[in-house]
């Protein structure tokens, strides 16, 4: 196995010889190359003989060029880092204009994330980036490692689908047309109907109804995948295309998949916290950097890491939602910006700012609402004895908003049954999915994560099209 600059970073220094190849981060002094090939934050140093070496050789070596370095490891001389190569060879392997370069976000600049977006293709190449998705590839695998570790299966559910499991019609619809040729109704226009292979389909908002069958039959299983949302959502926390965890539990009631939620960010978390401190630590002083610009009321509460040492140290608070309702309408309305509107009534769905004003004024640590109103969630919650709440619960981050939704499901047949007629949802449709209640059904319980969402939290980004490496969102599909 070849060794990245992340492991060379941790070797001894002796003299051994060794062959790196990456990308060019600097050149100082016709001397000093930091080499960077994405598998750490760090740079590896190599110092270059220049008087020896020839001048057209020393001139391609230029930001964002690759090159290999063949050299010797030693002790460094300077600060900074441990080690360094002794350049005995560098080999160009592509070059890199410095004048092309200068129209790309290559240049050694500060560029804003605005800017950095419209490259999306190079702009895994700069520190924040690369920390970023080196951050996002830990928490997936941390999410795999903690559903299995606690005996889940994963399952891979549909990305066509006719079902729309949140009954919320917001669908991307999947087209088998053959565009030049579309099949024509007799009036003329498309027959949309026809689109796969006959049948009306859209890509999945959410693979819940497929993992519940799942876990119907394997007790516990987990889903991890894309889920898309066809909602015309211009925010900095909405997709239209992002990666959801879906876990579902046969037999767990809505206290236990509460339980089960907040076991599972903590285990993420701090599975980052151990296995991610050099791209967090980069990521918190670029924050403690940009809000030294700031005024002082938009500042971070508290540094990166202390936040997420937080969430692991306390217990998320759990409230319902008529007892969120009776904070709100006692709280007095903020008239600075950010609060301003926290009067409610029960039966409204929360917006963001009345999210954020509960966690972040009001009690001050993550929080798990639940019992919310039934008209203003999904057909598949279970219906409470009040006969108007739902057990449904979601979860609410600070400078995140809603992290999770889950529920515990309704498992009597008569009353899905009746849910689905008052909200039009045919029965044909999902025929499959009532048969669960009609052989061994049983209290079933689940939730989803949208990743991102908790990528945005753990690396401390602020807009979600900075945490997955090639946004979809309205007006965007250039790459
Ligand atoms: O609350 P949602 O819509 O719940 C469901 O889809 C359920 N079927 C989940 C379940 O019980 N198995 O979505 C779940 C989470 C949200 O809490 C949010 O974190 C994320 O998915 N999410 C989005 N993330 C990015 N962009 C969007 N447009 C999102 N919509 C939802
Ligand atoms: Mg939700």
């Amino acid at each position: 196995m070849k060794k990245t600059i992340v492991h060379i970073l941790k070797d001894e220094p002796k003299g051994q010889e060794l062959t790196v190849k990456g990308w060019v981060k600097s050149f100082r002094a016709n001397r000093f190359i930091a080499l960077n090939d994405g598998s750490t934050i760090n740079n590896l140093q190599c110092v270059v003989d220049f008087e020896n070496t020839d001048p057209a050789l020393l001139k391609r070596i230029t930001v964002g060029a690759a090159i290999a370095v063949t050299g010797s490891l030693v002790a460094s001389q300077g600060g900074g880092q441990a080690v360094e190569v002794d350049v005995k060879e560098v080999k160009i392997l592509g070059d890199a204009d410095p004048e092309e370069v200068k129209r790309t976000i290559l240049q050694p600049k500060r560029h804003t994330l605005e800017k950095l977006r419209e490259q999306a293709h190079l702009r895994v190449r700069t520190n924040t980036f690369g920390a970023v998705m080196r951050l996002r590839s830990q928490l997936s695998f941390a999410v795999h490692q903690y559903f299995q570790k606690e005996g889940f299966y994963y399952v891979n559910t549909p990305i066509i689908t006719g079902s729309d499991a949140e009954g919320a019609g917001e669908m991307f619809k999947v087209t088998a047309q053959d565009l030049k040729n579309p099949a024509k109704d007799k009036d003329g226009n498309i027959d949309y109907k026809k689109d796969f292979f006959g049948k009306e389909t859209n890509l999945t908002v959410s693979g819940q109804l497929e993992a519940e069958t799942y876990a119907l039959g394997l007790g516990q299983v987990y889903t991890f995948g894309p889920t898309f949302r066809a909602e015309n959502s211009n925010t900095s926390r909405h997709l239209a295309e992002f990666w959801m965890i879906e876990p579902e539990v046969a037999f767990n009631d809505l206290d236990a998949n509460m339980d089960l939620a907040e076991d599972f960010i903590k285990y993420v978390i701090q599975y980052v916290m151990d296995n991610g401190q050099d791209d967090l630590e980069f990521l918190e002083n670029r924050l403690i950097q940009e809000d030294k610009a700031k005024p002082e009321a938009e500042r971070a509460p508290m540094p990166l890491r202390e936040k997420l040492k937080f969430v692991l140290e306390n217990n998320f608070k759990r409230v319902s939602y008529t007892e969120a309702i009776d904070i709100l309408k006692n709280s007095k309305p903020n008239k600075k910006k950010k609060f301003n509107y926290i009067i409610e009534e029960w039966g409204a769905d929360l917006q963001s700012e009345h999210e954020r004003f509960l966690v972040e004024k009001h009690f001050k640590c993550p929080v798990i609402l639940f019992d919310y109103p039934a008209n203003i969630k999904a057909f598949y919650m279970r219906l409470n004895e009040d006969g108007k709440t739902v057990r449904a619960m979601d979860i609410l981050f600070p400078g995140i908003g809603e992290i999770v939704g889950g529920s515990q499901r309704e498992e009597r047949l008569e009353v899905l049954q009746e849910k689905m007629a008052a909200l039009d949802i045919p029965e044909e449709e999902l025929w499959w999915y009532l048969d669960t209640r009609r052989f061994g059904t049983c209290v079933h319980s689940g939730f989803g994560l949208g990743f991102e969402r908790l990528v945005l939290f753990a690396t401390g980004m602020t807009n979600i099209r900075d945490v997955i490496p090639y946004p979809r969102f309205p007006q965007n599909a250039e790459f």
